[in-house]
């Protein structure tokens, strides 16, 4: 059966199964980065030619990037298994004892959101991935022995979307570490095309370009928008995705020109309105959108406002831009009209 039509998976599960199917495998299949991709070819061709693993890649930038998804690719270019573990599962240093003397020579461990690692088993790292040795603490008081434990090779990948929250020694132990940047729409529009081809969804190429310049540089909206256009183009149209299933369908989910949905709309206007154009810290112009936190404003709204001028990051505190002003009409001088 279809996954993306599996009625026994909730929708999470099927969002996951999505992503998954519509991952590219190989480097050769994934789309734009040119630059990490050159740096990491060599890196991967050097540690082939010399049978060694691949030095540990911290990768960084918003979510829906390809984080994931790279680490994976890396992973398959060495023909090597991967781990994948959430920092914030990893709550004893057990743990991480037990992942790390299980992973076979060249396997790949990728621990997401690695800014979040507690700090005591942050430093069991440092020793694991600077000289692959585990320092084992077995028993208590002054009785309390060190055991030394050798690790078998192996390649960390790390992924966050916060590289300023990480710790500078752990940074530093990385021997390669790449900052994934927002796509362009030629990019997009290569995405877009590749994923109609793997789930056989039939789209003109001006709905590609639909979709790729409303998906603020980044595939997962890609994704996402693909398939309420195609959903759209099943039940209002012919099931192709032209651009004017693609306008009619984004119009209806309140996607904008830009890709700015409501969430984005409703930060701006309070930070325009309300906050007269800040500064203003980011806790307090979530508490003002109520049910949103901060955490979701700074991965997944800011960046991209930032990225297209509407947005400054002061130390004083978020700031709107003129551009942020013209984007909702309105004029600088005219005072809130948000109250
Ligand atoms: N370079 C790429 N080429 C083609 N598709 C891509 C590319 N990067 C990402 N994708 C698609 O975008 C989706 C999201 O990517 P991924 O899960 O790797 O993002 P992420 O950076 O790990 O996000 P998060 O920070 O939320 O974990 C994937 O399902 C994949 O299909
Ligand atoms: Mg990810």
């Amino acid at each position: 059966m279809n996954v993306h039509r599996n009625p026994d998976l909730d929708p999470a599960e099927r969002e996951e199964a999505f992503e998954y199917s519509l991952r590219p495998q190989r480097l050769v299949e994934y789309i734009g980065q040119d630059k990490i991709k050159a740096r990491l070819e060599i890196a991967l061709t050097a540690a082939r030619q010399r049978s060694e693993v691949l030095d540990h890649v911290l990768l960084f930038g918003p979510p829906g990037l390809g984080k994931t998804t790279l680490a994976h690719v890396l992973a398959n270019e060495m023909s090597a298994p991967c781990k994948v573990i959430q920092a914030p599962a990893l709550e004893k240093k057990g743990d991480l004892a037990a992942i790390l003397t299980n992973l076979d020579e060249g396997e790949f461990l990728f621990i997401d959101e690695i800014h979040r690692l507690p700090p005591a088993i942050e430093e069991m790292l440092y020793a694991a991935m600077e000289d692959r040795k585990l320092d084992i603490l077995i028993g208590q008081g002054p009785s309390a022995q060190t055991l030394k434990v050798d690790l078998r090779p192996f390649t960390l990948v790390g992924a966050t979307t916060r590289a300023g929250l990480l710790s500078k020694p752990l940074h530093d132990r990385f021997g390669m570490v790449h900052r994934l940047e927002y796509y362009t729409r030629a990019d997009l529009a290569i995405i877009a095309n590749r994923s109609a081809r793997v789930l056989s969804v039939k789209m003109e190429q001006e709905g590609a370009d639909a979709i790729a310049r409303r998906s603020r540089g980044t595939p997962r909206i890609v994704n996402r928008l693909l398939r309420r256009c195609r959903d759209y183009a099943e039940v209002k149209g012919q099931g192709i995705i032209t651009s004017d299933i693609a306008d009619a369908c984004l119009a209806l989910h309140e996607v904008d020109d830009l890709g700015l949905d409501g969430l984005d709309r409703a930060y701006l206007e309070s930070l325009c309105g309300k906050f007269k154009g800040g500064p203003v810290g980011v806790r307090t112009l979530a508490a003002a959108l109520g049910e949103v936190e901060g955490d979701a404003l700074e991965d997944l709204v800011e960046p991209y406002l930032m990225q297209i001028g509407f947005l400054d990051r002061t130390p004083q505190g978020r700031r709107a831009t003129d551009a942020a002003y013209n984007y909702l009409g309105l004029n600088q001088d005219q005072g809130p009209l948000f109250r």
